[in-house]
Formats: structure tokens, C-alpha cells, sequence
């Protein structure tokens, strides 16, 4: 009885910690094309907002590779389809597209990259999105930024 009392408290601290706004995010990815995460919820108050991409497949970037892309979610679609044409050597991104808030390079299995960004030019409640620009990706591979 004592140790499910306790699993249901870690439970219960896991869901209200998930919930709540943050700075610095880990966000993990594998050989599928998913996030393991749907949601991220950051805080307008926080000086800078950190996010770390970690590869945990096997797969090169040629094969599998991800990003972690914010922007606007009405711009996810044309970062993604002009991204593909600027190549893996641009990470999938046009160079010097506006549109893009952030992003990370594209990584393959077993590699990570960190990024920081001021999240001051953001609207908290604004309609955000995270995305994996590598071409084909973006479709599914994709997640609510939620900014409080
Ligand atoms: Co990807």
C-alpha cells in the first residue's frame, strides 16, 4: 500500500510539473517520426527559452533526421515546403526565413543540439507550433507551443 500511495503522488507531481509553464525544455525524438512530447507550455517571464533536441535512434540525418522549428502555426506549412527545397546543408530551413522563430539543426541518431531564443517577441496565447521541418515530417511531426 505505501508504495502505491507513493507511485500515485509521483503521478500526481508529474501531470501538475507537465502543466506547468517552464524555461528549459528537453525534447526528445527516436527513429519515428514523432516528438515524444505533443505539448510545451513556456513562460512569458523567462529571460531566455531553452530547448534541447536529443536523438535517441540509430538513423543518420540523411535517413531520419529531426529539428525542433517554432513558428507561427498558420506559417508551419510554407517554412516546411520552402525548407525543403534549401536542403539538409541549411537544415531544412530557407536561409533567413523570417517566419521561423527558432530552430535547431537537423540531427541523426545519437546527436543533440540546444538552442536559446527570447521568447519577448511572442504573444502569450498566440497559436504556435512546433514542427520537424525535414521534408515529409512536418505533417505529422509536429506539437502545440503554448506560451502563458
Ligand atoms: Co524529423
Amino acid at each position: 500500500m505505501k508504495n502505491r500511495s507513493l507511485s500515485c503522488a509521483a503521478l500526481l507531481a508529474v501531470a501538475s510539473v507537465s502543466a506547468e509553464a517552464a524555461c528549459d525544455f528537453e525534447v526528445l525524438v527516436n527513429d519515428s517520426m514523432q516528438f515524444q512530447i505533443k505539448e510545451m507550455v513556456a513562460d512569458s517571464s523567462c529571460d531566455t527559452i531553452t530547448v534541447t533536441l536529443q536523438h535517441e535512434g540509430q538513423l543518420t540525418k540523411k535517413v531520419m533526421g529531426h529539428n525542433w522549428t517554432l513558428s507561427k502555426t498558420e506559417d508551419l506549412q510554407g517554412i516546411a515546403m520552402d525548407g525543403m527545397n534549401a536542403g539538409l546543408e541549411n537544415d531544412y530551413i530557407k536561409p533567413g526565413d523570417e517566419r521561423v522563430i527558432a530552430h535547431t539543426k537537423i540531427i541523426g541518431g545519437g546527436e543533440s543540439d540546444t538552442i536559446s531564443f527570447s521568447p519577448s517577441p511572442l504573444t502569450p496565447g498566440g497559436d504556435y507550433s512546433f514542427f520537424c521541418s525535414y521534408p515529409g515530417h512536418w505533417s505529422v511531426m509536429r506539437g502545440t507551443f503554448v506560451l502563458k
